[in-house]
């Protein structure tokens, strides 16, 4: 429709026009009309109806967590094949080139660009409509945000991983890493996805006319994507390709569960087309050796440190890569009760990259269904369940919560000789019972028990006693708070430098900090609280070195470099010494006495009248209140 057009429309007309067109534009990526067009019947729409409710949502939809996206183009699956002769029969109906990339197993997603701007992210969902993850794919490292050179109106899809070298911080808290990217992914806040410092590789470019996959893998790269590893092959190298990834796969600092191949010709895969389900151009050759059916024989709670319950699933043994496997893990209650699981129940158990085995899916269901516990198998109170987790509350006096607290504390602390067996004896001994018991334990509490001579309670006592000068970070991830990890500790240390500062954070301090959101923030402030006689008693025992970063870092490049700084009076939000060394930290020097060479005087509460304010007036000499002084710190510290 041009100009003449649509000039006669009214308001009503005109407006519905307009959201189409909108809608083709930003949501659909197919404009039907030229900018100049619709721009054009847009001032006409202002001026014959202002106040038109459409006028106020042009553009692309605002990203909202979890809304539906529709997918312009269904996010289909693979079909897979498990040998050489699929593989080769798959091969046989087209011709030309085969690309070879490794089937990563992340969380697939696909990506809007409009006008070279990252516009809407979804997930797969059902592969016609998934899910808004907008917000947090932006927090993607290595998405870009705006492209630079190349199309600036396509849609990218890939898969968001999250690296293993990263998982390995984590593996407690998740069962595997695309549960762990999948999971952060469709949280409404962001910080899940910063936290775990998930990644993106790109394998698909939509809306770009290029002839082939290379031609796309190359394009993409140009934009500034990280792309999927990506190879020309012929037929007959189809199994040793293959073959590359199976032995390659320990070294990926991600998980693959296959290989994939692709016709390499746009036209070649246009002609060979779609099923319902996958399209028959692309196949995933399954890598195998690494899930087995077994049964379900029993169900085992253990009790971790923070007291939830959770299920082991007991098997008839199983060799899964290479090991005899008799335990698996059922991750939660929650997983129990999706998956409908019974005892008897056949099972797929599954190992990924070195990760403890766990419960795939059920294969076929058993005859008893599975029953929560009422009481803690440990310390035999009752328990409460609270959506798919179960919490033992009995946390000072339950023997699995303490071993699994002195145990935490024992590996961050790098104490060694307490193994698990030693841990159990001396808890239900009632010699150790938290942390800080580790630094009371003397040669007689340990002799008595079997195996325990003078010889090996000397030994453990020197060990404990020489672990008690403690780098904050590693105080702060010794204390198990939930969320509260190596990479969140090392960074609330860095930022707060000393352990009264650290533990006297706010939510706002530490919401400004990267990679800490609400939740984690919160649950840091609630550890602290629920902790604090463990922490008092800890701190009586330790001793907690605070951070000086003046040392990694150059003085000149430094926010307070070239600056001296005198304290006068009483701080009332800190002590002086802390003062002081956050000084120092962003590179400026304490002086001893006022001269002219003094920066600034910071004067507390008892200084006002003192001496050394009427000197530093009379030389002209910066005054600082604590406050003004604490808005400085706060907008270096924060920045
Ligand atoms: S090509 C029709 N290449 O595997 C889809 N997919 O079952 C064509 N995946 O969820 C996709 N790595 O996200 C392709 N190198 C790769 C891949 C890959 C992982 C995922 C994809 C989809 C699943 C297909």
């Amino acid at each position: 429709m041009n100009e003449h057009n649509w000039i006669e429309l009214d308001a009503t007309a005109l407006g519905l026009l307009i959201a189409q067109h909108n809608d083709a534009y930003w949501n659909r990526l197919e404009p039907t009309i030229s900018d100049v067009e619709y721009d054009k019947m847009v001032e006409r729409l202002k001026a014959i109806e202002p106040n038109h409710p459409i006028l106020e949502s042009l553009g692309a939809s605002a990203p909202e967590p979890g809304r539906e996206v529709v997918h312009q183009q269904a996010m289909l699956s693979l079909d897979k094949a498990y040998d050489e002769a699929s593989m080769l029969h798959w091969a046989g109906k087209f011709t030309g080139p085969i690309v070879m990339s490794p089937k990563v197993d992340g969380v697939a997603c696909s990506i809007r660009y409009v006008n070279g701007q990252l516009t809407v992210a979804a997930t797969r969902g059902s592969g016609q409509v998934g899910e808004d993850i907008t917000l947090n794919v932006q927090c993607i490292r290595n998405v870009p945000l705006t492209i630079g050179k190349g199309p600036k109106n396509f849609e990218v899809r890939g898969e968001v991983y999250l690296p293993l070298s990263q998982f390995e911080k984590f593996e407690s808290e998740f069962a595997n890493p695309r549960n762990a990217a999948a999971g952060a992914l469709k949280q409404k806040a962001t910080d899940g996805v910063k936290r775990l410092g998930l990644l993106f590789f790109a394998y698909d470019l939509l809306k770009v006319p290029l002839a082939s996959e290379m031609e796309k893998i190359a394009c993409l790269r140009n934009m500034g994507f990280e792309v999927v590893q990506s190879k020309l092959l012929e037929r007959n190298q189809i199994e040793s390709g293959y073959q590359g990834y199976v032995l390659e796969r320990a070294n990926l600092d991600f998980e693959i569960d296959g290989v994939v191949f692709k016709a390499n010709d746009v036209g070649e895969q246009d002609r060979l087309g779609f099923t319902a389900h996958h399209p028959r151009y692309a196949i995933a050759y399954k890598l195998q050796g690494d899930s087995g059916r077994t049964l379900l024989k029993e169900i085992e709670w253990s009790v971790s440190r923070t007291g939830v319950l959770t299920p082991v699933g007991i098997v008839e043994p199983v060799v899964l890569s290479g090991a005899t496997v008799t335990r698996i893990s059922l991750h939660h209650w929650g997983m129990v009760q999706s998956k409908a699981l019974s005892l008897g129940a056949e099972v797929l158990a599954m190992r990924r990259g070195g990760v403890i085995p766990h419960l795939e899916h059920v294969t076929r269901q058993g005859h008893q269904p599975v029953v929560p516990p009422n009481l803690c198998p440990s310390c035999g109170e009752a328990v409460r369940i609270d959506g798919d987790l179960i919490h033992c509350d009995n946390r000072s006096r339950c023997p699995a919560q303490a071993t699994g607290r002195l145990s935490h504390f024992a590996k961050v602390l790098g104490i060694e000789g307490f193994g698990e067996v030693w841990l159990d004896t001396l808890v239900e001994a009632g010699v150790l019972l938290q942390p800080s018991d580790f630094y009371r334990l003397s040669v007689r509490d340990l002799l008595g028990f079997e195996r325990m001579g003078v010889t090996l309670a000397q030994k453990l006592v020197d060990e404990v006693a020489r672990k008690s000068v403690v780098p904050l970070h590693i105080f702060i991830s010794s204390l198990g708070i939930r969320d509260v990890g190596p990479s969140v500790a090392e960074t609330i240390s860095k930022h707060f430098l000393t352990v009264e500062l650290a533990l006297g954070a706010d939510k706002e301090r530490l919401t400004a900090l990267p990679g800490i959101g609400d939740i984690v923030a919160e649950n840091y402030l609630r550890g602290i609280h629920a902790l604090r006689s463990e922490i008092e008693a800890l701190l009586s025992v330790l001793t907690i070195e605070s951070v000086n970063l003046v040392s990694e870092s150059d003085e000149t490049t430094q926010p307070f470099g070239g600056q001296s700084f005198l304290f006068t009076g009483t701080l009332a939000s800190m002590k002086r010494s802390d003062a002081q060394l956050r000084v120092k930290n962003l590179g400026g020097s304490v002086a001893s006495g006022v001269s002219k060479n003094l920066s600034f005087l910071v004067v507390g509460d008892e200084g006002r009248a003192g001496s050394k304010l009427t000197k530093a007036q009379a030389l002209g000499i910066t005054i600082l209140s604590e406050s003004d002084f604490l808005e400085r710190l706060n907008a270096l510290e924060i920045d």
